[in-house]
């Protein structure tokens, strides 16, 4: 069976892509060096190859890096890749700065999309990219406890509860996380499975 180090320091999301990984029999491993990188502005794809190949180098396996963002087209795409720091805080804090700049967006113009792009890089060299994305729209007021980041404020389309209201099961089944990682397993376990 296949291991990959997971490059993410984020235990929601180590859970969420542990579960991926395991229906594909490969063993997820959370990293024990921290990773040392600096996230850039330019895109989702290069943040997730940095971060994937800082592990491969340090500890010559194979690492999955990923970087994911949420886009408000009402907001000109706002904030894509500094989706996680575009206010310092936490999650709910940055929730509330979200609906604080859309209080006067009409609910039709409230779509947003989460993006996620996901890298494997290959201890033997090289490297495979997966995207996925989930499309929906920003509620009025936060909704709901599980998951994490923007799910308390995200209505995926076909749905009417928020993230935070659907279980991890339910979340994973339409994530642009998901949708990332079976694209790049797609071509994944033609090398190693
Ligand atoms: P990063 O990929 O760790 O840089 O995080 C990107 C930002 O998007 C963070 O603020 C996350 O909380 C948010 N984000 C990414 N994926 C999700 C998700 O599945 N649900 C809610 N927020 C997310």
């Amino acid at each position: 069976m296949g291991v990959i180090v997971v490059a993410t320091g984020n235990v929601a999301k180590f859970k969420e892509i542990k579960e991926i990984l395991t229906r594909h029999g490969i063993i997820a491993r959370m990293p024990d060096i921290k990773i040392d990188v600096r996230e850039g502005v330019v895109s989702y794809e290069e943040n997730a190859k940095i971060k994937a190949s800082y592990l491969t180098s340090r500890l010559g396996a194979d690492a999955l890096g990923e970087d994911s963002g949420i886009e408000v087209p009402a907001l000109g795409g706002f904030p894509v890749v500094i989706s996680a720091r575009f206010i310092e805080g936490s999650d709910r804090d940055r929730n509330a700065a979200l609906l604080e700049k859309m209080k006067h967006i009409k609910s039709e113009d409230r779509k947003a999309v989460f993006k996620a792009y996901v890298v494997i890089t290959l201890k033997d060299g090289g490297y495979l990219t997966g995207y996925g994305e989930l499309g929906g729209r920003i509620t009025m007021k936060p909704e709901g406890n599980n998951g994490f980041g923007y799910d308390p404020i995200f209505i995926p389309d076909g749905y009417d509860r928020s993230l935070a209201i659907l279980s991890g099961d339910e979340k994973n089944t339409i994530s642009h996380r998901r949708k990332a990682i079976e694209a790049v397993l797609g071509q994944y376990v033609k090398y190693r499975v």
